[in-house]
């Protein structure tokens, strides 16, 4: 791989030990992929240091002790707890105290410790053509397909791309890997942004790590920001998509031919009301629809869905024993805290959880926390929710049923106690 005279430097120690150690791994990545050279990179969305495992804080705070700093604007991916209402969720102190240890070391590292999986609702929104790194899926995907910037999907080498400011150029940064692979024509006529959730979670197992490019009257009306997140959230989730097209919203395509280098190819998918209903039916696995938790708020919603959330909210209450968290990031909180929404939303019942969601916090059941926490995730019968990426990670991880529905009718279902499935909604 060909390095510039500054790269060489600081591949040689020139700027320090943490630059070297970045840029090491950086080269061994690159190499690995067969990459010709770097690119210097705008954006960072970075590893947050869980604080289920004792050592990977440790390890932040060893970058940090070594000197290094971010070269660029990074934000914080989701934590492993709620670093200041953590009560609410029953997660124990100790685990919470060990989050803030990894918020003081992203803070010495000069990181935005945003600790979410929706950086760009709060504030971090690379411009197209800007080549970034991060290690959510969920963020990959937005920041490919709906702002147009340039990222992989990473895991910890996203902190070393952070300090270094260089990425190898392979995978998406490429042009060439920047055109469609498979044209899906959506007949069905996603409503609300579940559907749009089941959708991506249909075509993303079709697709596999392909790109798919969207087309037909579901996008004669143009998808709102939350709806295209849900999308390429769930996208990300049952296939490896890391850009999606959508022509005249994804930068620079503007017709389907375009997406796929000038020529039409014959459609290769086909996407009617009979298989969303079918990811909704799958999805839904709780032999008598009991469940423990309904949640909504994934990925970490936005400010306009804390709005919609307490348009449905509003003087009402959620049924006894009843239990309704909503995530988000602690930026849209105190966004919507101001607005007086959080206090609606609070007076209902429900939970505002930050930092976190059901699955990073210490719920999982797949992890093996540091026996010193002493963490006991709780045995839960099922979890409604209107996500299919949170749905597909509380089978996987939390190991436990599920009930997939729309948004309205979930918080019907915590409004009510028992389950309300899925209508089908008219256009609008
Ligand atoms: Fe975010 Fe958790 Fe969903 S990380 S995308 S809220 S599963």
């Amino acid at each position: 791989m060909r390095l510039t005279a500054e790269e060489e430097a600081m591949l040689s120690g020139v700027r320090g030990p943490a630059v070297q150690r970045a840029m090491d791994g950086l080269v061994q990545l690159g190499r690995a992929f067969g990459a010709a050279e770097m690119v210097p990179i705008g954006y960072a969305h970075v590893h947050a240091g869980m604080a289920l495992y004792l050592h990977d804080v440790e390890l932040m705070e060893e970058l940090a002790d070594l000197g290094a700093r971010m070269a660029v604007p990074a934000s914080v991916n989701i934590a492993n707890a709620d670093t200041v209402n953590w009560a609410q969720t029953g997660a124990p102190e100790k685990l919470a105290r060990l989050q803030q240890r990894a918020a003081t070391a992203q803070h010495r590292l000069g990181a935005s410790c945003s600790f979410t999986c929706t950086p760009y609702w709060a504030g971090h929104w690379p411009t197209w053509n800007t080549h970034m790194t991060s290690i959510e899926s969920t963020v990959t995907i937005f920041c490919n397909s709906v702002l147009g910037a340039r990222s992989n999907r990473d895991g910890f080498f996203a902190v070393y791309a952070a300090i270094a400011g260089r990425y190898p150029k392979f995978g998406y940064h490429l042009d060439e890997n920047r055109r469609g692979t498979h044209r899906v024509h959506v007949s069905a006529s996603p409503c609300v942004t579940s559907d749009w959730s089941a959708l991506g979670y249909f075509v993303g197992r079709q697709v596999g790590s392909g790109v798919p490019v969207f087309e037909g009257p579901a996008f004669s009306r143009r998808p709102s920001l939350d709806d295209l997140d849900a999308l390429g959230a769930a996208l990300a989730t049952s296939g490896g998509v890391a850009l999606f097209i959508v022509p005249g919203v994804t930068p620079p395509f503007t017709t389907v031919a375009d997406a796929f280098g000038g020529t039409l190819p014959p459609v290769t998918i086909d996407v009617g009301e009979r298989e969303i209903s079918q990811i909704y039916a799958e999805l839904c696995n709780a032999p008598d629809e009991q469940f423990d938790l309904v949640h909504l708020g994934c990925p970490h919603a936005s400010f306009e869905e804390m709005k919609l959330y307490a348009e449905m909210l509003a003087d009402k209450k959620i049924a006894r024993g009843v239990e309704l968290w909503i995530t988000t990031s602690r930026a849209v909180r105190t966004m919507a805290s101001e607005a007086g929404i959080v206090s609606v939303l609070e007076a209902s019942g429900a939970k505002i959880i930050s930092d976190t969601c059901p699955i990073s916090c210490h719920f999982a059941r797949t992890v093996s926390p540091d026996p010193a926490l002493e963490v006991s995730p709780p045995r839960l019968r099922s979890v409604v929710l209107d996500s299919a990426k949170q749905a597909k990670y509380v089978r996987d991880m939390i190991q436990c049923a599920t009930l997939f529905t729309g948004t309205s009718e979930a918080v019907e279902t915590a409004l009510s106690g028992r389950f309300v499935p899925r209508r089908i909604h008219a256009v609008s």
